[in-house]
């Protein structure tokens, strides 16, 4: 009975775009927090709609839905197990709506974990697939409170043993939420077009970020208002690339925070007093955990050349007693500068939090990333969405 109706849905499956080229989809493309949908994306997917057991429509990359359907009719046949379709591909529009309806429905904490932000979804590639199932009673477990209840355990364990051998993985781990940044989700798998990979990967219990070497990876810095002030873009590039003492970790970031306290900038030559602040962040889920830092106080010179600013030298107030001698230099009798200088040098008061966090701001909406928060360590993190 249940051969008959898949075999009736995949003749009933519409193919949208018989014409694009299937070989053109990197089956491996990773879509998540960090990294959006590959341009041109949809000039090679080969689409079906199909119809799930709720009368809803949803679209599946050919490929994929090919391999659910195998998956679907295994499991019927050995374990009794009916799965259907919740969701498939889906469109910015779409995952615009679900996020809506999930922030209503259960709040933002809860979204922020669950549901991709437009634009991060890796169901717009088409490759990712939701599950829901009918129980043998005829009960639709449909709902995600329904579908991490205890007593299905069980059922997700048997649909999960056979995903690699159909081509597919579980993408959101249990254990892996600082990875991912997504809570367990034993539904939404990934269609990845090679079961013997497939495999590797769900028994090492990788994430996709893990086996593409790609966890918490983070964006090398660039200072986004280049245009608008060159000169500090110049000295934005020397910090996070001069060897100031701080290093990132693997996949991390150097996000510079100087203070400029006075600037005397001319037609080829600009000096900048100032603490020339930098810190290293690793990512952990949208948390910046900062792994290093510290401050540079000190006089900074640049000059044009051939058109473009570049750091000529930093001069830094020595650490311990000469501290005070060199911020005394660098005002040159100027009281104002001086306390200025000493203002800019505590971590948790004066002028650093508001220079750090800006920032981090910036770097994190030029990148597009979710990030949230950035973390001292044995600090509480500090929200950076207010
Ligand atoms: N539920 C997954 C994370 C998504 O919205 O893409
Ligand atoms: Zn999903």
């Amino acid at each position: 009975m249940m051969k008959r109706m898949i075999g009736l849905l995949l003749a009933a499956a519409l193919m949208l775009s018989a014409a694009a080229l299937a070989e053109g989809i990197d089956y491996l493309a990773l879509v998540n927090k960090q990294h959006q949908l590959p341009e041109g994306w949809e000039d090679s997917l080969e689409i079906v709609e199909v119809t799930n057991s709720v009368d809803q429509k949803v679209e599946v990359e050919k490929k994929t839905y090919e391999a659910y359907l195998a998956l679907a009719e295994e499991l019927e046949r050995e374990d009794g197990i009916h799965i259907e379709l919740d969701s498939g591909r889906r469109s910015v529009a779409e995952q615009q709506e679900i996020r809506d309806n999930f922030m209503v429905k259960y709040g933002e904490e809860y979204t922020r974990k669950t549901v991709a932000v437009p634009g991060y979804s890796e169901h717009q590639t088409g490759l990712a697939i939701d599950l829901y199932f009918i129980t043998a009673d005829g009960t639709t477990v449909y709902y995600n409170e329904d579908l991490t209840k205890e007593e299905y355990y069980g059922v997700w364990d048997k649909i999960h043993e056979k995903l690699a051998k159909n081509g597919f993985i579980l993408r959101y781990l249990k254990g892996k939420e600082g990875v991912t940044d997504y809570d367990y989700e034993p539904w939404h798998l990934r269609y990845i077009d090679d079961p013997e990979l497939a495999r590797e990967i769900m028994e090492k219990s990788l994430t996709l970020e893990e086996y593409l070497g790609e966890a918490a990876a983070l964006p090398a810095y660039v200072y986004p208002f280049a245009g608008e002030n060159p000169v500090m873009a110049a000295a934005a590039e020397y910090l996070v690339t001069a060897d100031l003492g701080c290093e990132p970790e693997e996949g991390g970031v150097l996000i510079p925070a100087p203070i400029v306290l006075k600037e005397e900038t001319g037609e080829t030559e600009a000096t900048l007093w100032g603490n020339f602040w930098v810190f290293a962040y690793k990512l952990n889920g949208s948390i910046l955990e900062c792994t290093a830092g510290g401050e540079n106080p000190g006089v900074m010179k640049l000059e044009k050349k051939d058109g473009k600013w570049q750091v000529v030298s930093l001069e830094l107030a020595e650490d311990g007693a000469d501290f005070d001698a060199g911020i005394r230099a660098f005002a040159n009798g100027d009281a104002e500068l001086e306390k200025a200088y000493y203002l800019s040098s505590g971590a948790d008061e004066g002028y650093l939090p508001q220079y750090r966090r800006s920032f981090i701001v910036e770097y994190v909406n030029a990148n597009k990333l979710d990030g949230v928060a950035y973390q001292d360590n044995g600090w509480e993190p500090v929200d950076i969405t207010m």
